[in-house]
């Protein structure tokens, strides 16, 4: 999609972090956005910054664990703006998990899931049908992330398993889409090339009470890229970041060019991959990867 001009770009979890980067970089160009999201204060900012900035913008609750809820956005995306031409099933938490995985509460594994797994399956459900009936060039863009995708990091096991879903969702969504010749363009987005510095570390702000944690003792302590920074440096690691903003930019000349890999890698992410194709060829018992 070389124009986004009057285009409607459908994002949820697109009140703050790489989703409220992505309004702003699309409406800049033009779109009309309709940002789904859990997290009122978040809502209520990113409407009255949509409004000063002149982009026409609808603002409304959706919870991407309802598909309901998703249907009710894409309809009120189709009403009030006038279309859909790009989602961007982008919503997604970090359980703050730590410790042995077999004493995770439950509540942990299914809010996770839930989100980040359920939220993209209910997202394919409430809105491929309309894009595909529509017959015209558009997008489906999902957020995973490298950890699950390409390599498996050690710290964040229920996080981890919830976007190697993700991802085999994407590529086969993908490979459907291609298969049945149809205009819609699937693409797997991965923010970085570093941790983006977002409201991710800190997603308890949005957990919903009936899943609120039974088992005490599985938290992270990191609830923010700072926290991420000083635990890293007390190991001798100095850990880069990445502003959303330049996530959305990326993402943008991606689409651009139809591109399913919607991917910056730094050499020593390609030397993780690399080693993690390796080791599988090889046969090679598995290290736990580093952050970087
Ligand atoms: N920050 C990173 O380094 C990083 C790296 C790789 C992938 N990601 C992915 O990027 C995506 C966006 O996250 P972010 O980093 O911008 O974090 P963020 O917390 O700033 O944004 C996530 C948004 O999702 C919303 N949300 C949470 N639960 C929801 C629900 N049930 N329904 C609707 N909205 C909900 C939150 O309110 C928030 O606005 C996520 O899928 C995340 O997994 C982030």
């Amino acid at each position: 999609m070389k124009d986004f001009t009057n285009k409607v770009a459908v994002i949820t979890g697109g009140a703050s972090g790489v989703g409220r980067s992505l309004a702003f970089a699309l409406g800049r160009r033009g779109a009309k956005i309709a940002v789904g999201d859990v997290d009122k204060t978040a809502m209520a900012h990113i409407a009255e910054e949509l409004a000063a900035a002149n982009i026409e913008a609808i603002v409304e609750h959706c919870d991407v664990t309802s598909v309901d809820s998703l249907n009710a956005l894409a309809d009120a995306a189709t009403e009030k703006l006038g279309g859909l031409d790009l989602v961007f099933a982008n919503a997604g938490i970090g359980a703050g998990e730590t410790g042995a995985m077999w004493d995770y509460s439950e509540k942990d594994w299914q809010w996770c899931f839930n989100v980040n797994v359920w939220g993209v399956i209910n997202s394919i459900r409430a809105f491929m049908p309309r894009l595909v009936a529509a017959g015209r060039e558009a997008h489906f863009v999902v957020t995973g992330s490298g950890n699950g995708a390409y390599v498996i990091l050690p710290d964040a096991p229920i996080y981890t398993a919830s976007k190697a879903t993700v991802h085999a969702i994407t590529e086969n969504l993908h490979y459907q889409v291609q298969a049945g010749g149809l205009p819609v363009k699937v693409s797997a987005l991965f923010p970085g090339p570093h941790v983006v510095d977002t409201g991710l570390f800190n997603s308890g702000r949005v957990r919903p009470e009936a899943l609120k944690k039974e088992v005490e003792g599985n938290e992270s302590g990191i609830n923010s890229v700072d926290d991420m920074k000083k635990m890293a440096a007390e190991y001798g690691i100095e850990i880069q970041t990445t502003h959303p903003d330049e996530v959305a930019e990326m993402a943008i000349r991606g689409l651009e060019q139809d591109a399913f890999w919607l991917l910056e890698t730094t050499p020593e992410t390609d030397a993780k991959i690399r080693a993690r194709a390796d080791m599988i060829l090889n046969r090679t018992t598995p290290v736990p990867a580093m952050l970087g």
